[in-house]
C-alpha cells in the first residue's frame, strides 16, 4: 500500500516544481521590466500616449519574438522618440525573462523566450 502513496506524493511534487520553475522566470522577468523598462512603458504596460508605446496588447510585442528581442538589445530610434538599447546592460537570461514577461503580462499569451533564442539574435 505504501509504494503508490509515496508515488503519488512524488509525482505532486514534482508538478509543483515545475509550476514553480515557470513561475520564478515570469517573476525575474517582472522585477527586470519594473527595474528598467517600467519607468517609460509603465508597471501596467500602458506606455504614455504619443510617448512611450504601450506594450499590453501589442501585435509586434506579441508576434514573432526575433524583431522583439532585436529591439530590446538595440534599442530603436523612431518616431515616438529614442529607446536605450539593453545588449550591454542585461544578460542573454535576463532578457528571455523580460521578453517572456512582456508577451506574457496583462492581456498578453504569446510564446515564451529562450536564452538560446536571444544569443542567436545577439550573434546577428
Ligand atoms: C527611456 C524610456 C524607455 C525605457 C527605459 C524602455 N523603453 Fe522600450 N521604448 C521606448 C520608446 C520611446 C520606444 C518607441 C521608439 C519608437 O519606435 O519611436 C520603445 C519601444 C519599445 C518596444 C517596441 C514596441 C513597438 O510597438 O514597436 C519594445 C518591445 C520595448 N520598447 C521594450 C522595452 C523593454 C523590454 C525595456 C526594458 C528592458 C524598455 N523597453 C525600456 C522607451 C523606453
Amino acid at each position: 500500500m505504501k509504494g503508490p502513496v509515496l508515488l503519488l506524493c512524488l509525482g505532486l511534487l514534482g508538478g509543483v516544481a515545475l509550476a514553480q520553475g515557470q513561475g520564478d522566470a515570469l517573476q525575474r522577468g517582472q522585477a527586470v521590466f519594473e527595474d528598467h523598462c517600467a519607468q517609460c512603458h509603465r508597471t501596467n504596460g500602458a506606455g504614455l500616449p504619443a510617448t512611450f508605446p504601450a506594450l499590453n496588447k501589442n501585435p509586434f510585442v506579441l508576434g514573432e519574438p526575433s524583431p522583439v528581442i532585436a529591439t530590446v538589445l538595440k534599442g530603436r530610434k523612431g518616431n515616438l522618440g529614442r529607446m536605450p538599447g539593453w545588449k550591454d546592460k542585461l544578460d542573454d537570461q535576463q532578457i528571455a525573462a523580460v521578453v517572456t514577461y512582456l508577451r506574457q503580462a496583462w492581456s498578453n499569451r504569446a510564446a515564451p523566450v529562450t536564452p538560446a533564442m536571444v544569443a542567436a539574435t545577439r550573434g546577428k
